[in-house]
């Protein structure tokens, strides 16, 4: 129906707006993650961590989940890992690329992103390195809780970089190791994880090889970065009723057990069609009998089911883990007032006007005319 022309014209009733979202983003840097770890403590953390990825596995039919999307070069590999429940998407971004310690840059860097999904608007930004290590670390230690022989004691750490403390940490706490043997082929790691656990209620041997660290453990937690089909562990080393944590074999074309050290084997991933690119599984058939973690946690299927059983955690790192860690960040960050707002999107009072952000006077120009720059002469109209 149209109004007639002289009608006054008033402003339509609109209904009032129940919330309007706030586009903000919190953004949790390097210093301010090392804030809150120091503030909360390490095991804290990672125990907090450890049962929120707990609480994620539980609810892993309300995930949308998929493999993530890998760009390799010779040098390594970047990798985008995507996943939303019904309330909050999130995204990593993380590299692997093993030479890059000899540039003086870490093997492994991330950071990410906890969005609206209602919205889109991304919530938290946020530095993942830090988080990767205990998130993994997590994620090994509640596999452990579950695979590994009760009273494991002693556990066997190879590759002993960046991850190691968080491994060797987890291990204490969540599933109660007190010795641990190491090996890396750079010694100079090993000796930095040994001053970096002094003090920290582990006995800590540094071993002359992988079968020396390896002989006795009751878990052996290989944490190595080599891009290449490497075979650190061999049949030969693995004795009856021992746990394996394979976390560095995370690509395709980087490995780090023998396949036949997985054919002895019960195996255990993450998301199965992931880890079949990715995990130490790629060398096996694409039928080679592997259990989702989530199965056992929630009682679906048996993990360790006799004390000689051979396991394996073939862990590549999933992005469910990553959105279960984020959610603690940002909980934690809240709690502690950590954090800066930024302006990663617009924030204007009408969102169809993007264009009036690049004309409106800017808060610090002070009385300068507003300017969009010269127009480029190629473009005048002739
Ligand atoms: N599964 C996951 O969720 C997950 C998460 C983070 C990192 N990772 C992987 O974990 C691995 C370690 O990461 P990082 O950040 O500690 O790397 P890093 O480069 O800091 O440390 C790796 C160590 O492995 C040692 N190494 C390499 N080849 C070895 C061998 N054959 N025997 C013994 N030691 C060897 C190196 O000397 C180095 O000290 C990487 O491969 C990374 O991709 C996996």
């Amino acid at each position: 129906m149209t109004a007639p022309a002289n009608a006054a014209i008033t402003a339509p009733t609109v209904a009032p707006m129940t919330r309007q979202p706030q586009p903000t983003t919190v953004y949790i840097g390097v210093p301010d993650m090392v804030r809150i770890i120091r503030h909360l403590g390490l095991s804290a953390c990672i125990a907090e961590v450890a049962e929120r990825i707990e609480a994620h596995f539980l609810r892993w039919t309300q995930f949308d989940k998929s493999a993530r999307l890998a760009c390799h070069s010779t040098a390594g590999v970047i990798e985008l890992m995507p996943i939303a429940d019904a309330h909050e998407f999130a995204f990593k971004y993380v590299n692997g690329h093993p030479g890059n310690t000899r540039l003086g840059l870490p093997t492994v860097m991330a950071f990410g992103v906890l969005a609206d999904v209602d919205t889109g608007l991304p919530r938290l930004l946020c530095e993942l390195t830090l988080v990767t290590a205990i998130r993994t670390a997590a994620t090994s230690a509640l596999a452990a809780q579950r695979l590994a022989r009760p009273g494991s004691r002693c556990m066997a750490l190879i590759g002993n970089g960046a991850q190691s403390e968080f491994q060797a940490i987890a291990f204490r706490d969540l599933v109660g190791i007190r010795e641990l043997r190491l090996f890396d082929l750079d010694r100079a790691a090993s000796l930095k994880l040994a001053a970096n656990l002094a003090g920290q209620g582990l006995a800590v041997v540094i071993c002359a090889s992988t079968a020396d660290a390896v002989r006795g453990a009751d878990i052996v937690t290989t944490v190595t970065a080599d891009k290449s089909l490497a075979t650190i562990i061999t049949p030969e080393m693995v004795e009856p009723g021992m746990h394996f944590n394979a976390v560095g074999g995370d690509c395709p074309g980087k490995t780090e057990l023998h396949r036949g050290v997985l054919a002895a084997a019960s195996v255990f991933v993450e998301f199965e069609p992931q880890t079949r690119i990715e995990g130490d599984i790629q060398q096996m058939p694409a039928d080679f009998p592997v259990t989702e973690f989530w199965r056992v946690l929630s009682g679906e299927q048996p993990g360790r089911s006799h004390a000689a059983q051979v396991t394996v955690f073939d862990s590549v790192g999933f992005a469910l883990e990553d959105h279960a860690a984020l959610g603690f960040v940002r909980d934690a960050a809240a709690e502690l007032g950590i954090g800066d707002c930024v302006e990663l999107v617009p924030q204007s009072a009408n969102p169809k006007n993007l264009f009036g952000l690049l004309t409106a006077v800017a808060p610090d120009a002070g009385n300068m005319a507003p300017s969009l720059g010269p127009v480029p002469p190629a473009r005048l109209p002739a």
